[in-house]
């Protein structure tokens, strides 16, 4: 039995697609703003039964039948009840892998996938004149492992650690690489634990996208994000919001070795300070800009 009785009668893609965008947009709410948003979010629900471009699926003039309608349907109420869409159909794209997703961890953002491109070309410097195979790179709060995973793609030789100091999130990230078959070292460690040996003794990269949300910041997200998403991998204490770059620093002086690169995702408004705090503190550092010219993250070589 279809819940949903409005399907458009052709089942083609084209008019199932602007069906539901126009559903989610009657249902706004927090999560849908505008037409467009609305539109990305029907072209990932659709993404859900067949992930080809639309391009592709024109041309083939794909229709969809009763059970893909009623998949479609599910999708569309768990949406509608302020699920994200990428837990109800259970991953999403990062750099062209797809990941497994659920509530045990952040869900991979497009502008982590920046973050990653950051990393492999700071690392180019760094890796030249090392056999590739000996390149150590080390992800800090590594949530579902979509940055560890995305680096080990590209550089199938490097060493790639991810950790996390969640063991459901590190479940997570095993079973993607299981499933993608890329091999990554992954570590049980709290970050923030300068005693906590269970880092290698010398690395080439270190990235991270740590926790930076201010706590006092939760108040003005949105529901779908903080009520969803877990708390440990969203928030800093307000008191402190630079405590996770301060640790990566303390790490960086131990373990990465004289040449080596480290980049860390930001908090907008804090960009500055994080590269301040590790000028003073190892070396060299830089702000860098994502595509809409917001800072997004800093950028260190070691001296
Ligand atoms: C912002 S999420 C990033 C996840 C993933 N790297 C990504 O970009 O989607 C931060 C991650 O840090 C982890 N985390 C929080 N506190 C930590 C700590 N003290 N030590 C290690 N990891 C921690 C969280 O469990 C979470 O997976």
């Amino acid at each position: 039995m279809r819940r949903w009785s409005g399907f458009p009668g052709d089942n083609s893609d084209p008019s199932i697609r602007q069906w539901l965008a126009g559903v989610l947009m009657e249902a706004g709410g927090s999560m849908l703003g505008d037409p467009r948003e609305c539109a990305a979010m029907a072209d990932r629900i659709m993404a859900g039964v067949d992930d080809r471009s639309r391009t592709v699926l024109d041309v083939l003039e794909r229709r969809y039948d009763e059970a893909e309608l009623n998949r479609i349907g599910h999708w569309l109420d768990q949406v509608l009840a302020g699920i994200p869409v990428q837990h109800a159909l259970g991953w999403t794209d990062f750099r062209g892998l797809r990941i497994a997703c659920g509530p045990e961890a952040l869900i991979p953002r497009p502008e982590t996938e920046e973050v990653v491109q950051w990393f492999l070309e700071g690392m180019e410097a760094v890796a030249q004149g090392h056999e590739p195979g000996n390149v150590r790179v080390v992800d800090v709060g590594t949530g579902t492992g979509c940055m560890a995973l995305a680096i080990k793609a590209a550089r199938p030789r490097w060493e790639v650690w991810g950790m996390d100091i969640s063991e459901a999130a590190l479940e997570l990230a095993r079973k993607n690489a299981k499933d993608l078959g890329l091999d990554v070292h992954w570590v049980l460690a709290d970050a923030l634990d300068p005693q906590a040996a269970d880092w290698p003794d010398c690395v080439h990269g270190i990235v991270s996208n740590p926790p930076y949300i201010p706590r006092s910041e939760a108040i003005s997200m949105a529901p779908h994000v903080r009520d969803r998403e877990p708390g440990l991998a969203l928030f800093v204490p307000d008191s402190d919001p630079l405590i996770f770059y301060r640790a990566l620093a303390q790490r960086a002086l131990h373990h990465l070795r004289p040449g080596g690169g480290m980049v860390a995702e930001c908090h907008a408004e804090f960009t500055r300070e994080v590269a301040n705090c590790w000028q003073l503190e190892v070396g060299d550092s830089e702000v860098l800009c994502d595509l809409q010219g917001a800072e997004r993250a800093v950028r260190l070589i070691r001296p």
